[in-house]
């Protein structure tokens, strides 16, 4: 029997809650090619040379017939279609406008800014929760309704649904880490649901219009035109899902860390500003995408002695990326205060998160909270549980322990 790969070994869940040591081997060759014909890249320049290529595509369709037959659909019958982040340019360029236009500058400016009371509010909300325990679930409590209720308020669905969301939100995801037959029923049936009810949800809009993003995308003409059909539901699904289970874990793997270095903990506790460069460190030191898996190439590119051929699959590991210690000063040291931290949390090039500075902004009010008013606060096991999936990686539940809940400042 032959060794399994070394990213075989990354994708086994047996090493979920710590695959660095794995990514440092992986790192010892920048492009390898595995047995099933993708090429997974693991350093920093190389991953960021590549997202930069105008020869990388995210397009499923420029795939080699023998890869597209086993990489997931994206076009079952009756659910939305690909959305732009499996779009290349100009296609991606342009609806990603379209979309901007209603969450970011230059035409909404104040759009995440102005969300900062209710993000208070709801992290508040959430953290008052814990009041009267001694002990929570920082996954179950606080990371996973938080962004949620975030993104549902963003968008424009009505709190009330919040819940039938979830029930949605979680095939889809599941199927992101291991694609079974029973895995893809599951998230085309769960597709199906959710891209009905936004389509009911958008006729309601259209007709009674509020300041949410839904109501732009169905009211507002701009010079390139609106977002119809197929499009703006794919549109829809895509901006809730990418913006839920991400930050989900960005908060749960920063509060990880932060009890793990009990001196930056308190250090957030005393100096709350510092919160902008703690969650930069979370991102780059535990980032919630530890790949991106979607990428082929419409042309042969050679790089780090190796060609990666065309139509072939790419796995870019961002998280591999993240700790290169040729590009980052003790990348295995968290340190919050280190200077220039570039890193590939977010992505880079065409596709770099949309949703950067609202995810940002959310982390940095939960962990600035958690940090301040859940007194002497301590981990309950060490590693917590995981996640299945080693794409959106984080811990499952974080049970922690506290003497008291401090009121809000
Ligand atoms: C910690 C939280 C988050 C992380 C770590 C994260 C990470 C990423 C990454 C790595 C990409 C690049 C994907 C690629 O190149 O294929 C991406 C794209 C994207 N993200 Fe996020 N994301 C987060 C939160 C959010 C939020 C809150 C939203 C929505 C409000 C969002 C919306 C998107 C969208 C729409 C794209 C596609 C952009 C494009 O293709 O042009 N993300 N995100």
């Amino acid at each position: 029997m032959t060794e399994p790969s070394i990213f075989t070994r990354i994708v086994d869940f047996a090493n979920r809650a710590d695959p660095y040591p794995l990514f440092q081997q992986l790192r010892e060759q920048p492009v390898r090619r595995e047995e099933d014909g993708t090429f997974v890249v693991s350093t920093y320049r190389e991953i960021e040379a590549l997202l930069h290529d105008p020869r990388i595509s995210s397009d499923g369709s420029n795939l080699l017939p023998e890869y597209a037959a086993k990489a997931p659909p994206t076009d079952t019958p009756g659910s939305p279609g690909a959305s732009f982040i499996r779009m290349d340019p100009p296609d991606h360029d342009r609806i990603r406008r379209i979309v901007n236009r209603q969450f970011g500058p230059p035409h909404r400016p104040t759009r995440v800014a102005d969300m900062y009371p209710d993000l208070e509010h709801i992290v508040t909300r959430l953290v008052d929760g814990f009041a009267g325990k001694h002990q929570g679930d920082i996954v179950d409590d606080l990371a996973y309704p938080f962004p949620v209720a975030v993104i549902c308020e963003l968008l424009g669905v009505p709190p009330e649904d919040e819940p039938r969301f979830s029930a949605w939100v979680e095939p889809i995801v599941d199927s992101i880490a291991q694609l079974t037959p029973d895995r893809l029923a599951k998230r085309d049936a769960a597709l199906r649901e959710l891209g009905m009810y936004l389509f009911g949800l958008a006729q309601q809009r259209r007709q009674n219009p509020g300041p949410d993003m839904l109501s732009g995308f169905v009211t507002d003409d701009g010079p390139e035109g609106r977002l119809e059909g197929p499009q703006l539901m794919a549109t829809l699904v895509l901006l809730l899902i990418a913006g839920h289970e991400t930050t989900v874990n960005l908060i749960a793997n920063g509060t990880l860390t932060l009890l793990r270095h009990p001196q930056w903990l308190e250090r957030l506790r005393q100096e709350p500003e510092l919160s902008i460069r703690v969650v930069e460190e979370v991102l780059r030191y535990e980032p919630s995408v530890h790949f991106l898996p979607n990428r082929t190439c419409v042309a042969d590119i050679g790089m780090a002695g190796m060609t990666i051929t065309k139509g072939a699959p790419i796995t870019l590991v961002l998280a591999a990326g993240n700790r290169d210690p040729e590009y980052v000063r003790d990348a295995d040291v968290f340190d919050p205060e280190r200077e220039n931290n570039q890193h590939l949390a977010f992505g880079s090039g065409v596709h770099y998160c949309f949703g950067a500075p609202l995810a940002r902004l959310e982390a940095q009010i939960a962990l600035t909270q958690i940090a301040q008013r859940l007194a002497n606060l301590r981990l309950v096991e060490d590693p917590p549980p995981y996640r299945p999936s080693p794409v959106l990686r984080g811990p499952i539940h974080l049970p922690v322990t506290f003497d008291e809940v401090k009121p809000a400042g």
